[in-house]
């Protein structure tokens, strides 16, 4: 029974995101169950934590709502509780409009107010409690991403015994951007508090040490930091030394692979074909609505090669994948009128009875169907103006075993940082964006095959296990010690 789960200091390994990995959901008839959760972060750590036995402390998608600690797929799940006021201030407000548009480099605008704060602290302190007290002694606790940035200063005040990692899974600004935030000390201090900071891309750990030197005056020597220990005397030159570098998100590259290679999900991408009227050439999107993906820019692109007929709508139809996300704030419901006006001007302007321009879903998919559709897709379109990793990218790229198929990525992406192969562009440039998508529709057999077998290789030799052993084994072993000795 639950008892038997919530054991005070039980667990050696616990991870802490703001979602957990199923959402509780009510559905109009009144039936409920847990489903899983959306977002890559779900998708990338899933896998660790079946194999680690541990506990996974979140939130579970919905206001005003008790949960007993409970086992999902083998993890124990321990549900952390918000009001609905803290939803609105500490979620939408200051993690989805603070944070998130002034990390993505203010894209849109970021809004700043004391009360989302004062509740970002709160909440940050809950999160922090519960694992303080599910944490065994010496045990290793992962924080996840920029909900949670107080909660490893928070943990260790309360629990210096504990190894404590942090990720960042979204970028890390330049501090000519950084520096609006009113509480850039405070969240800096916040982070401090881990023994390892993990960001997705060189640049974001490099923006990070740049505000620490900025902010704090700490010294610097490649990935390590040299935090004063605050118990000490103030000519004591004793420090506490934090790592903070990159480690690029991946995903279960092979657990792709195989999926793809299942015959039923292969009769399902050719029906997908089938079904949009066996065109030369699909592209595929696959997103969450958010402005940071850089959708309204592609769709620019797509409809000017479409008037100016370097495209013809008879050989060519965009499927436009965009998931429902944070649609109780502002600026996602406006991109999503945006994004609908131009589908339907777009379609209006260039469609036949039976071709569309643009297939639009706003619907979430089960994997087997996005791996169907990864098949299905000649070329995929990740135009992105700012993302932490993207692990679409990655995605498409692993379900490909059969060496064809064109990623047209934007460098403002971190997996433009590994996917070198893929066709790199800059979504603001609209121009150049046309000219990368008329050169992938057209790419020759043998190109698209060599690229493609790069790109994989990279995917395949670099997935999430890999990353999570990285990161833990920087977290827990020789990593922290000798980063320090070796280091410049
Ligand atoms: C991004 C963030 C995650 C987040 C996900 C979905 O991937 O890095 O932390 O969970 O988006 O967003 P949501 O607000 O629905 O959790």
């Amino acid at each position: 029974d639950a008892d038997d789960l919530y054991v005070d200091h039980a667990y050696d390994m616990i991870v802490v995101s703001n979602r957990l990995p199923v959402d509780y959901e009510e559905q109009p008839d009144g039936s409920t169950g847990w489903r899983s959760s959306p977002g890559g972060l779900v998708t990338a750590l899933e896998p660790v934590m079946k194999a680690a036995d541990g506990a996974w402390i979140g939130w579970a998608g919905v206001a005003d709502r008790e949960f007993d600690p409970f086992e999902h797929d083998g993890i124990s799940i321990i549900p952390v509780p918000l009001s609905a006021s803290e939803l609105e201030e500490y979620y939408e407000g200051f993690s989805n409009d603070t944070l998130w548009p002034l990390y993505h480099d203010v894209i849109a605008p970021p809004s700043f107010h004391r009360e989302w704060w004062d509740a970002y602290v709160r909440v940050n302190r809950r999160f922090a409690e519960a694992a303080a007290r599910a944490a065994s002694d010496g045990a290793v606790v992962w924080v996840q991403d920029y909900q949670l940035q107080l909660v490893p200063k928070m943990l260790r005040e309360v629990r210096p015994d504990l190894v404590i990692g942090f990720f960042n899974h979204i970028p890390f600004p330049a501090y000519g951007i950084y520096s609006q935030l009113p509480w850039r000390r405070q969240v800096i201090d916040g982070l401090l508090g881990a023994d390892v900071i993990g960001f997705q891309r060189v640049a974001d750990a490099g923006n990070f040490s740049r505000a620490v030197r900025r902010l704090f005056g700490y010294r610097t020597h490649g990935t390590v930091i040299d935090v004063p220990k605050e118990d000490a005397a103030s000519d004591d030159p004793e420090v506490r030394r934090v790592v903070a570098r990159a480690f690029p998100i991946s995903i279960d590259a092979e657990g792709f692979e195989q999926m793809a290679r299942r015959p039923e999900v292969q009769a399902r991408a050719a029906e997908i074909r089938e079904s949009l009227g066996n065109p030369e050439t699909i592209m595929l999107g696959v997103d969450r609505l958010d402005y940071t993906k850089g959708i309204r820019h592609r769709m620019k692109a797509f409809g000017e090669l479409l008037r100016d007929d370097r495209l013809k709508v008879e050989d060519v139809t965009l499927v436009q994948v965009a998931s429902p996300s944070r649609e109780r704030v502002e600026t996602y419901r406006q991109l999503r009128d945006e994004i609908e006006l131009t589908v339907g001007r777009l379609n209006g302007d260039h469609a036949t009875l039976g071709h569309q321009a643009i297939a639009y879903l706003h619907h979430g998919y089960p994997r087997d169907e996005m791996v169907a559709l990864y098949l299905a897709a000649d070329v995929m379109l990740v135009t992105a103006l700012r993302d932490g990793m993207n692990l679409v990218a990655k995605e498409y790229v692993a379900c490909r075993f059969d060496g064809d198929g064109v990623l047209v990525l934007s460098e403002f992406a971190g997996a433009s940082d590994e996917l070198r192969q893929a066709v790199l562009v800059n979504p603001h440039d609209i121009e150049g964006l046309k000219d990368a998508i008329v050169e992938a529709v057209r790419m020759p057999r043998r190109e698209r095959a060599r690229r493609m077998r790069a790109l994989r290789r990279r995917v395949i030799d670099n997935d999430v296990a890999k990353w999570s052993a990285d990161f833990l084994e920087t977290l827990t072993g020789a990593g922290i010690i000798q980063a320090g000795i070796t280091e410049p």
